[in-house]
């Protein structure tokens, strides 16, 4: 038998409901803010992830999948969306040059982390990006969408964090701040935060090795050091969601894993998911595009795991889409007049389904309760005989004979009303 690559599943049409279930609730808040859906590839050179990410990041560092194409240059499959959508962004001149834009994507991301429960290393994600405004209200939109989107869903117990990481300009005193706190203490760091240290030490508040955490209990707050624009902008972030009554708590050290941010940082975390905590984030990135080689245009957005929002609405009762009908016949000529009705039933909208083969009437009743058909459709020899069929509601065991030709129109009226 050949198995999966570790943290790499197959999704069976068990979880296939509640997938659709979060996969439309997060449509249909797009949609409620206007955000229009944009495909981007699931392959890009490397370069866009270093330069996006930054080379320090966990992910940049040692997460990607990253292949040689047969002319030597670089690919990654995509660790994350934001980089390829700003990417695209930039290089398309008719949605640049728009005032501002707003997209939403969907679809799986690579990472090469350790497997467990909610960390896979082929994951699916839904997220938005916002383009074109520094205005604090932006910030609030997309935190609003997530928190829509897990209420609609119905996650329990889970908190929105939220922290501002101002902008470059307030990092430089923070940094050597920063600095000074861990050069003591660099006997007790691990060893990429050695290095780190060195390098881009704001990557010191993300790392999750143990001895490191507790360090960061210490360290001095960017909060300290926000000049008073980034301060203002998260005041501002902070009164929409209160006035909107989005419960947040403040956590001055959520610097989030990627490099790119500027000014908000927010995480939707809960206590379920075991090490995960997270199961969406986002925040500002208002010097992305820039770097990317576009005109300066501040930008925000968020993502979240699917697969991780599934675990936390696993033993929800979510209706998939039912199976309207099941034909249950006799062979032979009952066989063709099952095939004739299906078609015709299918062609108008109402879903069935049947088996050829010559199973008894038992078995082919036991299907359509697997199937959990709301009606069964009996065509016996004396059905076949008389061009009629039994339609048996399922869920009361009535049960009535009706011409195979009215068939369609009876289970159109029957299914509306
Ligand atoms: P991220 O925090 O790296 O942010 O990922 C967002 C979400 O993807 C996480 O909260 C988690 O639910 C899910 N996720 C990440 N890694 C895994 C994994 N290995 N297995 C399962 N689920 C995972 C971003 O990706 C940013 N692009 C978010 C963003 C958009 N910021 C601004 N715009």
């Amino acid at each position: 038998m050949l198995a999966n690559p570790p943290g790499i599943e197959d999704i069976f049409p068990d979880r296939i409901d509640r997938w659709n279930f979060v996969i439309g609730t997060a449509r249909r808040a797009f949609a409620a803010h206007n955000f229009r859906e944009i495909v981007i590839p699931v392959l890009e050179y490397t370069d866009v992830f270093v330069r996006g990410l930054g080379t320090d990041t966990d992910i940049v560092s040692k997460e990607m999948f990253t292949l040689e194409d047969r002319g030597g240059r670089s690919l990654t499959l995509r660790p994350e969306g934001t980089a390829s959508v700003v990417r695209a962004y930039v290089a398309n001149g008719e949605y640049n040059r728009l005032s501002s834009a707003k997209f939403f994507y969907c679809g799986p991301m690579f990472r090469a982390e350790r497997p467990q429960k909610g960390r896979l290393r082929q994951f699916n994600q839904f997220g938005a990006e916002f383009f074109g405004s520094s205005d604090p209200y932006y910030d609030y939109e997309s935190i609003a969408m997530m928190d829509m989107i897990a209420k609609g869903v119905g996650v329990a117990d889970y908190s929105l964090l939220v922290n501002s990481i101002g902008c470059p300009s307030c990092r430089v005193n923070y940094v050597k701040e920063l600095k000074n706190y861990y050069q003591g203490l660099t006997g007790q760091l691990c060893e990429d935060c050695v290095r780190r240290l060195q390098s881009n030490p704001l990557r010191l508040l993300d790392c999750k090795q143990e001895g490191c955490v507790a360090l960061k209990a210490g360290a001095p707050l960017i909060q300290d050091h926000l000049d008073e624009s980034c301060k203002t902008h998260h005041a501002a972030v902070k009164e929409y969601l209160s006035l909107n009554a989005i419960a947040f708590k403040e956590d001055p050290l959520l610097v989030r894993g990627l490099d790119y941010y500027t000014r908000t940082t927010f995480e939707f975390v809960t206590t379920r998911l075991g090490g995960q905590n997270a199961f969406a984030a986002g925040g500002r990135y208002d010097n992305l595009v820039e770097q990317f080689g576009g005109k300066p245009t501040p930008a925000v957005g968020f993502a979240a795991g699917i697969e991780r929002m599934l675990l936390l609405i696993e033993g929800q009762e979510i209706g998939g889409a039912p199976l309207h009908a099941y034909i249950v016949h006799s062979g032979g000529g009952a066989l063709a007049q099952a095939v004739r009705l299906a078609s015709s039933l299918r062609a108008a909208g109402i879903s069935c389904d049947l088996e050829p083969g010559s199973k008894g009437f038992k078995s082919q009743f036991r299907k359509a309760d697997r199937e959990r058909a709301s009606f069964t459709l009996v065509i016996g020899e004396e059905e076949s005989s008389s061009g009629t069929c039994t339609v048996k509601r399922m869920a009361t065991g009535e049960q009535e004979r009706i011409s195979q030709e009215k068939c369609v129109e009876f289970l159109t009226e029957t299914l509306h009303s």
